[in-house]
């Protein structure tokens, strides 16, 4: 059985006083972490270290939301994975939609990116999910396919250290999540379609859900027999609804799973 895992993405929010309340508050609703699920919170750059330093010997980890493709050089304004290793950082989400919207990046910069995480000891978390037209034209498995392939360009299966995130764009951040059913096909998809390169990776690949999860909505997306946790946004940024839906993901979790 898999261990499973709980990424809170605290976008662009956040202050040296908010994150501290919120760490704080979050280790108080924790208290003693259990193996079986690991939780990683991902501030924005400039708060890394603070968090790194506020959950030292917690049991709670921190990543970054983004990563430069490139270990050092000249690519100003951008973090190499070296930098947020140095300081703390464990993980790294890689290719987020809003990333794509926003910020044009594209399959082969996220391939390239999650290369120079793993390059630098960080664990990528690899996004990949349709948009509302590519799903009612009915082309979710053609994107999905393509956003896979394109990062298995440039990772190989050897790369243990992967997490995949199933977050389709119409349910980030709009209150809708996708149904379990939904949810549950589509990381069926994404782990036959890596079964074709490796089968005992794609047996062991944690493959977790994001878009808005919420506690009323935990518990049946978490039983699917596919999704080995969560990436939680919106309700990331409230301890108790953080860890509530923590603790749903732990209750889904077999007593064996570490
Ligand atoms: P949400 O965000 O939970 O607010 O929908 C999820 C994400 O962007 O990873």
């Amino acid at each position: 059985m898999n261990k499973k895992w709980l990424i809170g993405n605290w976008k662009m929010h956040g202050n040296l006083a908010s994150n501290k309340a919120l760490i704080e508050g979050i280790r108080a609703e924790l208290g003693q972490p259990d193996e079986r699920v690991a939780l990683v919170v991902c501030p924005a750059f400039p708060y890394l270290f603070q968090l790194a330093e506020l959950t030292r010997d917690s049991g709670i980890e921190v990543g970054v939301q983004n990563v430069s493709d490139h270990l050092q050089g000249a690519y100003t304004g951008e973090t190499s994975p070296l930098m947020v290793k140095e300081l703390g950082g464990s993980f790294t989400i890689i290719g987020h939609s809003e990333r794509r919207q926003y910020q044009g990046e594209n399959d082969g910069l996220m391939g390239r990116k999650a290369l120079a995480a793993i390059d630098a000891g960080l664990i990528p978390v690899i996004c990949v999910g349709e948009t509302a037209e590519e799903r009612d034209s009915g082309r979710t498995h053609e994107v999905l396919a393509r956003q896979l392939d394109a990062a298995f360009g440039y990772i190989r299966t050897a790369h243990d250290k992967i997490i995949l995130a199933y977050e389709p764009r119409w349910a980030i951040g709009t209150g809708i999540a996708a149904t379990p059913e939904i949810v549950q096909t589509e990381h069926e998809f994404l782990r036959q379609r890596i079964a074709i390169r490796d089968k005992d990776f794609a047996a062991k690949l944690p493959i977790i859900y994001g878009g808005s999860v919420k506690v009323s909505n935990a518990t049946s997306i978490f039983s699917m027999p596919d999704v080995d946790g969560g990436l939680i946004g919106s309700a990331a940024l409230n301890a108790r609804e953080f860890i509530t839906i923590y603790r749903e993901l732990l209750n889904s979790t077999p007593a064996e799973a570490a």
